[in-house]
């Protein structure tokens, strides 16, 4: 999707195994668009040679501070003054410690001491074994590094290379890519708290069949990932999907419509931002068996009497909270035709500041989509388009009607 487009990357290697994944890692930023120099520290180079980064990254590969290719012979001026970010990965305990003092002996080392600290972040993705890691001298130097503006990213849990399991593995090279993306988002949402629902509801006929459709998740899983990219604080509250969870996103895992309202009425009080992507059925069944309902040869079918769910839109959008400004409510209006009409009456009906239509048999499954956002002034489409960038440009219109 070319995420990256236009944007130099600073790509530091410390010495670990898991110089391997950052060779991936190389490959999947100059995919996403982005110009990869690598900078390697002589550790680095017992795992992985300069040859592999090079031709991954199509450009020579940096390892000394007396490197004389550069005309005025500073390529820690030179290297980290072109940079739009410095990624570290891996980055080991040794090299953390060497940051946590300014030390500037070597290379890499030296470029992040020298980085313009208010327009380059540097993002570090540690990875060392297990006791490494939990050593207090490690941990003290990551919260020194952290508090000197380096953003240091988690570790992952599982099996070392060590043949020892826990907490210290790199994060895979698409996680990485994740935050990357995220560190270089503008933070139009930082301090909200964004409140996000999506995927369908099941409503449950008896312990094995139920009433679900079509909907994906999709348009609300890019929609939490945006707005956590944009600096909220977000909770996702999603119905039956088979999506990975956007990093840094707090998920709650529901199925039927009255768990979704239960979930969303417990967490809304702390949101400032309500979006109901979720395609919640309308009726459950009144008395779902607990016993399969069994096939008894008579050709007789089984009736099904129904209820209707709780509109949980409608409710959240007459909260004393939303009525008094302190929580803007977005609600999505599924159509097959008259779209414009539809939202229209749509957000008048749910009491709604905003409600973002789209066609639901050409969107429902799909990685892109088209969507009219339709608020009291009028409305304005968005023109079809991966459900990323819609996502993001949803995201910058909700921020500011909250400036
Ligand atoms: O009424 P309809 O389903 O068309 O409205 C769509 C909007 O209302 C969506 O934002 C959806 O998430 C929300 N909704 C809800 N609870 C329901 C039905 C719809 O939150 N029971």
């Amino acid at each position: 999707m070319n995420e990256l487009a236009g944007k130099h990357i600073v790509l530091g290697l410390s010495g670990g195994v898991a110089c391997y994944k950052a060779a991936d890692l190389c490959r999947q930023l100059i995919k996403e668009g982005a110009t990869v120099q690598v900078v390697m520290t002589e550790a680095a180079g017992q795992f992985i040679t300069p040859v592999t980064m090079q031709a991954l990254s199509g450009r020579p590969v940096y390892g000394s501070q007396w490197d004389a290719r550069e005309p005025n012979n500073m390529p820690h001026i030179n290297l980290s003054r072109d940079a739009d970010a410095i990624v570290i990965a891996p980055c080991s305990a040794d090299f953390v410690a060497r940051l946590a003092q300014g030390r500037a002996d070597e290379l890499l080392s030296l470029l992040c001491l020298a980085r313009p600290a208010a327009s380059v972040p540097l993002l570090l993705a540690p990875a060392m074994n297990r006791e490494m890691w939990s050593h207090p001298a490690t941990q003290r130097n990551l919260q020194q590094v952290a508090r000197d503006g380096a953003l240091v990213l988690g570790v992952g849990h599982g099996d070392q290379a060590c043949g020892e399991t826990g907490d210290g593995r790199m994060l895979e090279p698409h996680e990485l890519l994740d935050e990357l993306v995220a560190s270089l988002t503008p933070k139009v949402l930082a301090g909200h708290t964004v409140l996000v629902t999506a995927g369908p509801t099941f409503e449950a006929i008896d312990p094995v069949r139920g009433i679900t459709n079509l909907s994906s998740g999709k348009m609300g899983f890019a929609l939490a990932r945006a707005a956590r990219e944009a600096g909220a604080d977000v909770t996702l509250v999603a119905g039956p999907v088979h999506l990975e969870t956007p990093r840094g996103v707090r998920r709650v895992d529901v199925r039927s419509a009255v768990e979704m309202a239960e979930a969303v009425h417990a967490l809304v009080a702390d949101a400032t931002i309500f979006v109901a992507t979720a395609a919640v059925a309308d009726w459950r069944p009144a008395s779902p068996s607990t016993q399969k309902i069994k096939k008894d040869g008579s050709g007789n079918t089984p009736a099904l009497a129904f209820v209707e769910n709780p509109d949980i839109l409608a409710a959240v959008a007459q909260s004393p909270r939303a009525q008094a400004g302190e929580l803007l409510c977005v609600g999505f209006a599924a159509e097959s035709h008259d779209l414009i009409a539809h939202a229209t009456a749509k957000r008048q009906r749910k009491g709604v500041p905003l409600l973002v239509g789209n066609i639901g048999p050409a969107t429902f499954g799909q990685d892109d989509n088209a969507l009219v956002l339709v608020d009291a002034n009028g409305h304005r489409e968005l023109p079809r388009a991966p459900k990323r960038v819609l996502a993001r440009q949803l995201i910058e219109d909700i921020a500011a009607r909250c400036r």
